[in-house]
């Protein structure tokens, strides 16, 4: 990240999938803190599975991690089984949630509108919503890589107010590099985030789109992320495999503080 940057606090954020039970969830945090104490480069957001979310937000009282839900409903409540409402999170402790991950949009049909539905939820309980978009490897392959993130971005986040926007978080996450040890290049990721921050000064103007973080997801590691992080548009990470080990994900944390 350069000087003029520094507006934007990078993020680096975890994300647990469907890993790690109460107890490991415990474990994790015992190493995990002591490791990251001192850190206020950045925020550390953590997105554990709906069932660990308490347990992680005791374990990080007092610490500078945060916890994050890995998708919230649209509505408060009601007959929606297996959801679970942003009131609920709220009231678990968490400030976050993930939205429209990938996985949610392959196996669990999420599509651009329900993505909105679940942002402008976080939004209204206070939670910032950290909300994914990125192409499939054909997608880039036919050269279809700006329509496909533009589109995304316009149908999932384009009707909310400027007020609303400006509370949100970006994460570019290729399909084609997620869980594959395939790292976008920082050149690839710089020309994503571009293509993003130029839709939300099209849409929320360039002051809101200039204050917007946008973090980079798919196979990041200690020994790719201060490279990822010295593009001026990458304003941190999302990070899955690596996070589950605390150790690792530490590493994330601190490396990222590098490049500025
Ligand atoms: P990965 O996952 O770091 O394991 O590639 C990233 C993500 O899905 O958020």
């Amino acid at each position: 990240m350069s000087e003029v940057d520094f507006q934007r606090k990078p993020v680096i954020a975890g994300n647990w999938k469907m890993f790690k039970t109460a107890v490991e969830t415990r474990q994790f945090f015992k190493v995990f803190n002591t490791l990251v104490a001192q850190v206020d480069h950045c925020e550390i957001v953590i997105a554990a599975p709906f069932i660990s979310l308490e347990v992680a937000v005791e374990e990080t009282a007092g610490s500078p991690v945060q916890i994050a839900a890995q998708s919230v409903h649209w509505e408060a409540q009601g007959a929606f089984t297996g959801e679970v409402s942003g009131p609920m999170i709220r009231a678990a402790g968490c400030n976050y949630a993930v939205v429209g991950h990938s996985e949610r949009r392959q196996y669990f049909g999420e599509t651009d509108e329900t993505v909105y539905k679940r942002t402008a939820a976080a939004l209204r309980h206070r939670l910032t919503p950290i909300v994914c978009v990125g192409e499939r490897l054909e997608e880039r392959e036919d050269g279809k890589t700006e329509n496909v993130l533009t589109r995304q971005f316009i149908e999932g986040l384009g009707s909310l107010t400027v007020e609303q926007f400006s509370r949100i978080i970006v994460a570019y996450e290729p399909i084609w590099a997620i869980g594959t040890g395939r790292t976008a290049t920082p050149a690839i990721a710089a020309e994503a985030h571009e293509v993003l921050r130029t839709q939300a000064a099209k849409r929320f103007g360039e002051d809101i789109a200039a204050g917007l973080r946008i973090l980079y997801g798919g196979s990041v590691k200690p020994d790719n992320v201060s490279d990822l992080m010295a593009e001026s548009g990458v304003d941190g990470a999302l990070v899955g495999g690596a996070s589950l080990d605390p150790r690792s994900m530490a590493l994330i944390v601190n490396h990222s503080g590098e490049s500025f």
